[in-house]
């Protein structure tokens, strides 16, 4: 009835035209039970089933995120067995702080012509889960802490797969920020958190860039498995949201097959060996299972065939590797984060003797460890890339061993660091290359600190005593801590850069290239100061998001806490300077003009931000948020207009007890800048509010009468007059009675003989709410 499928039999069963322009229903109506229920489960560790009678064929859908992992012999979900060559482009942490989302559409278009001429159908990626914590162990998998720059960055990535022929998959949704007992861990989120930070970068890239394909996560929420979520696969991602496309699982997250089907789960990932066919076979004829929940499984997944189908028939793109190594490269420069520059230190005089130091230099870290490993189809190395772009000598020290590596071959640790100290004291300037072993940050584990190893802080110390000018770079995935920012005159945040990062550093440090990153995430000073401090990784199978929506720079703004680059943050060899700025508020949108000159002599760009607040409001809020921003490409000594645009739903925040957006009316501060705490214009805008009108509850309190608009004013009468009759004693005016009453629910306040508030009149008020 069904065979085995291969990629490979993509287009070419008896019948394609039929099936590729047949209904998905039509289709699966005419489907077995029996292939209806293999076709809702992998067949491989790749392949989804084909059903050779119908005209499906299979379909091969693979990793992702940063460049193509498509195993050709064993396969595994942890980037153990060997890949396709592939480009690997630099991952999100790096990508991510471009804050562009034309350089990341291209990146996604390359990886998706990649992928088109491997024959996949779906590239298992973008990841938008959000930082909560920087000791997530996938953290460079990931854009950001902030759900706009993620849910925009997914989006652009997605939109560039696309573009290409081949699905995108946004992952892993949702709530999935943390490795630590991924597969099981309960994230305990309220509402608001959940709506406006968690979920809705998910909403935005869906919007904006219909992604073919969504990741279910691995972890439960509100103790209820993400794949097995029937509010979270249904009635938020399609009803709300309305998501079209193929909800796949994340390898071995269903639990329960039957209950991950209701839900909505289309495809369970990868095969079970039969078991998952066996057991929605059974839940159907014992009446289990409604099997038009199967049917629409089954239809999503024959629609998921046919667009990859399609895709696979439009015109392909030839991949060019040394353009895709090119383009590689320019990202990397574009991500790059310069934190600091003393002195213009940076960029180097290519006449300068340069010590390098630090193995990361010549044997780079470039990506991070897990599904996401991409098999290179090259890779540079800064110390070469140096070399050539030097025009006096060059002389190089490991500094450390790198670790599992024997120090007996280039010496201790000790000798090491003699040997860089006195390398770096005969040197104009010393750069040297600092970073977290590849062991330290993976998927499947979180880290436990936010340190660099104690041997390279040393070896930085004794560089640096033997030459001051001495420029770090730093390749890790996840945040580290930097004891040496107020040391060290010059530090390039370099993440990992994918396999062009060593050349592209080297641009970076001899001004081929203007640093133009920008953080997406804080560097905090310390990682007790972080949000989730206190409550990460949980314990017992749940981890409380106690932090709420006070994620990231939100949280060290609203508490004032000093950190040691704040989100956004990022240098250029040039300057910029923002002026005329205007902001207007329309029905739909607030519309931001600035003016952004470049006022330095290299051309260069600036990522324009654009911050919202709304003081005083009536719900916790950070001081302000990131709603806009653009990298504007500026040559030397040029000025141009910048227009960026606020979607008026941009504003509003999750109202939990009408469960629905809500924009708060009143004074929003609109703050525009080159970094969250580098704020160079602000202006005060009135934002009309939605109408919000709760209908009152016995529940209720008096101050919710009183803020409600329908009621307000006989509350205050009825207050006013029990006031003047004595209600307050001698203490109390009706402002200070109504302060100590405003929390009482109304269906208790009928004791109140005296007050003229009895029972009646608490029926009139709910009443009048209620009528329409
Ligand atoms: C990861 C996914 C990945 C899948 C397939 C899982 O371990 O969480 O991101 O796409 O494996 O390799």
């Amino acid at each position: 009835m069904t065979t085995p499928a291969t990629p490979s039999s993509l287009g070419t069963d008896s019948s394609p035209d039929l099936f590729a322009e047949a209904e998905p229903r039509d289709v699966v109506a005419r489907l077995s039970l029996e292939q209806k229920a293999e076709l809702v489960t992998g067949a491989t560790f790749w392949t989804t089933a084909a059903v050779e009678e119908a005209g499906i064929p299979a379909i091969m859908v693979t990793d992702g995120p940063h460049g193509l992992r498509k195993q050709g012999g064993a396969a595994d979900h942890l980037g153990l067995e060997q890949s396709v060559p592939a480009t690997c482009f630099p991952p999100a942490v790096a990508l991510g702080s471009a804050f562009d989302t034309d350089l990341a559409e291209r990146v996604g278009a390359a990886i998706g012509a990649e992928a088109r001429a491997e024959g996949v159908g779906v590239v298992l990626g973008p990841g938008l889960n959000i930082k909560r914590s920087p000791l997530c162990g996938r953290s460079f998998e990931y854009f950001s802490e902030d759900p706009l720059v993620s849910g925009e960055l997914a989006a652009a990535v997605t939109r560039g797969i696309q573009s290409r022929g081949v699905g995108a998959c946004l992952k892993h949704f949702a709530a999935n920020n943390q490795e630590h007992d991924r597969m099981r861990v309960s994230s305990d989120v309220d509402a608001r958190p959940l709506r406006e930070i968690y979920l809705r970068g998910f909403e935005r890239a869906i919007a904006s860039a219909r992604p073919w394909t969504v990741m279910s996560a691995y972890n439960k929420i509100n103790g209820v498995s993400a794949s097995e979520d029937p509010w979270l696969l249904t009635e938020v991602l399609r009803d709300q949201w309305g998501f079209d496309g193929l909800v796949i699982s994340d390898w071995f997250a269903v639990g329960d097959r039957v209950e991950a089907l209701r839900a909505g789960l289309d495809l369970e990932m990868p095969t079970t060996g039969g078991a998952s066919q066996e057991q929605v076979i059974a839940a159907v004829q014992e009446g289990d299972l409604d099997e038009a929940a199967l049917d629409r499984c089954a239809a999503r997944v024959v629609e998921l065939v046919q667009k990859v189908q399609a895709g696979a028939r439009t015109p392909a793109v030839d991949v060019d590797v040394q353009a895709h190594h090119a383009l590689a490269r320019e990202a990397a420069a574009r991500s790059a984060v310069l934190l600091k520059n003393d002195d213009e230190i940076l960029p180097l005089d290519a006449s300068a003797s340069v010590a390098v130091i630090g193995e990361f230099a010549r044997t780079p870290r470039y990506q991070g460890a897990g599904s996401s490993q991409i098999n290179p189809t090259r890779v540079d190395d800064a110390l070469t890339a140096i070399t050539a772009a030097s025009r006096a000598e060059v002389r190089f020290a490991p500094g450390f061993p790198l670790e599992g590596a024997e120090e007996t071959a280039s010496g201790t640790a000790e000798s090491l660091r003699a040997e860089a100290a006195e390398a770096a004291g005969a040197a104009d300037v010393a750069v040297v290359f600092l970073g977290l072993p590849a062991a330290d940050e993976s998927e499947g584990f979180d880290r436990e600190h936010l340190d660099l190893p104690a041997e390279q802080l040393n070896l930085l110390e004794a560089v640096v005593e033997a030459n001051p000018r001495t420029v770090v770079v730093l390749s890790h995935g996840g945040v580290v801590a930097l004891p040496f920012a107020q040391t060290v005159p010059a530090i390039l945040e370099g993440w990992l850069l994918g396999q062009a990062g060593g050349s592209a550093t080297a641009d970076l440090l001899y001004g081929t290239a203007n640093p133009s990153g920008r953080l997406t995430e804080t560097i905090p000073l310390r990682l007790a100061d972080s949000p989730a401090y206190l409550d990460f990784p949980g314990e017992h199978g749940h981890v409380r998001y106690g932090e709420g929506v006070f994620v990231g720079y939100r949280w060290y703004d609203a508490r004032d806490l000093d950190v040691a680059f704040p989100f956004g943050h990022g240098l250029s060899y040039t300057r910029f300077e923002h002026t005329d700025l205007d902001v207007s508020v329309e029905a739909d949108e607030l519309r931001i003009r600035t003016t952004i000159t470049n006022t330095g002599e290299r051309d260069g760009h600036e990522v324009v931000q654009v911050y919202v607040g709304r003081p005083g409001s009536a719900v916790a809020r950070a001081p302000r948020e990131l709603k806009a921003f653009t990298a504007v490409a500026l040559q030397a000594g040029e000025s141009q207009i910048v227009e960026l645009r606020v979607p008026r739903q941009d504003l509003a925040h999750w109202d939990r007890r009408l469960d629905r957006w809500v924009v708060e009316g009143g004074e929003h501060v609109v703050a525009v800048g080159a970094s969250s705490r580098d704020l160079r214009q602000e202006t005060r805008v009135e934002v009309p509010g939605d109408e919000v009108a709760v209908p009152l509850t016995r529940e209720s309190t008096l101050g919710d009468a009183l803020a409600h608009p329908l009621t307000g004013p006989l509350v205050r009468e009825a207050v006013q007059e029990a006031a003047q009759s004595g209600g307050g004693g001698d203490v109390f005016s009706a402002e200070g009675l109504m302060r100590m009453l405003e929390s009482f629910p109304l269906g208790r306040l009928g004791g109140f003989s005296t007050s003229g508030m009895d029972q009646e009149w608490v029926d009139g008020l709910i009443a009048r709410t209620r009528r329409g």
